[in-house]
């Protein structure tokens, strides 16, 4: 996919990250629709984004709605809340890429890997979407905390994995417009990977005082990254 101006909902874009990855999107260029339960509840998020980014690339509506007017789809909500969000959007969500964030969290032990029975909570949404769907798994490493700090550089990589090549393109395009490195991990079943560490990154914040510990992979280049 090319790096055109596209059209993101960001389903749960009113939670920390969310709207820290609408900020960077935004400031990119895209249009970032802002998708809630409640599209009350979005209008305070799209005002404090288009204040932050001073443009007004922001908007938000009911998610329903956003999907609808999206070229792609991120999903940012609670482990807790991702299946059932995605069963009652699972019919506009046909024909689109969505980029899935949750990472299987569950409180309060949220720094000890817990994965669901399923392993990989993206597969298991894949699953239920069937084909129609092109689910990806990204971001689920990045911190919220410094995603706001528009010219603050994350170190943290972003591995993208799905069964559809094209849609990790989409993938690491969006991680390249948030000034992040995307990196191919191949097949959605190696997303149990990002999603687990997650668990591993929070200990290791916890332990060491830090708000923010990523991931990197070594012994690639920016360059073969992009290849
Ligand atoms: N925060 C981070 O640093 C971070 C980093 C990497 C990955 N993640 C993952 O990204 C996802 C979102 O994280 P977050 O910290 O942004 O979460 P959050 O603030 O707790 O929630 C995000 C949004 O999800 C919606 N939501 C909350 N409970 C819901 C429910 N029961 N049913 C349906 N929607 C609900 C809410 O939006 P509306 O009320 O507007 O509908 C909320 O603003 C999680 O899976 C998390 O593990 C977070």
């Amino acid at each position: 996919m090319s790096s055109d101006k596209k059209t993101i909902c960001i389903v749960g874009g009113t939670g920390a990250e969310g709207s820290g990855l609408a900020a960077r999107w935004a400031a990119h260029g895209h249009r970032v629709i802002i998708g809630s339960r409640d599209a009350s509840k979005a209008q305070s998020t799209v005002d404090a984004l288009n204040a932050l980014t001073g443009k007004n690339n922001v908007e938000g509506m009911e998610s329903r709605a956003g999907v609808a007017q999206a070229d792609i789809v991120v999903l940012t909500v609670p482990f807790s809340a991702q299946r059932s969000t995605v069963e009652g959007l699972k019919d506009a969500l046909a024909g689109k890429v969505l980029i899935d964030v949750t990472v299987p969290l569950v409180p309060p032990k949220v720094s000890t890997v817990q994965l669901p029975e399923s392993d990989s909570c993206v597969v298991a949404i894949q699953k239920l979407l069937g084909e129609q769907t092109k689910v990806v798994s990204a971001f689920q490493n990045v911190s919220a905390h410094k995603l706001k700090d528009l010219n603050y550089q994350i170190e943290c990589d972003v591995l993208v994995a799905s069964d559809d090549v094209e849609a990790r393109q989409v993938a690491m395009m969006l991680a390249r417009d948030a000034g992040l490195r995307g990196v191919d991990a191949g097949v959605l079943a190696n997303s149990v990977v990002a999603e687990s560490f997650t668990s591993v990154l929070i200990w290791i914040n916890r332990k060491y005082k830090i708000p923010d510990a990523g991931i990197r992979i070594t012994g690639l280049s920016s360059e073969e990254a992009k290849a």
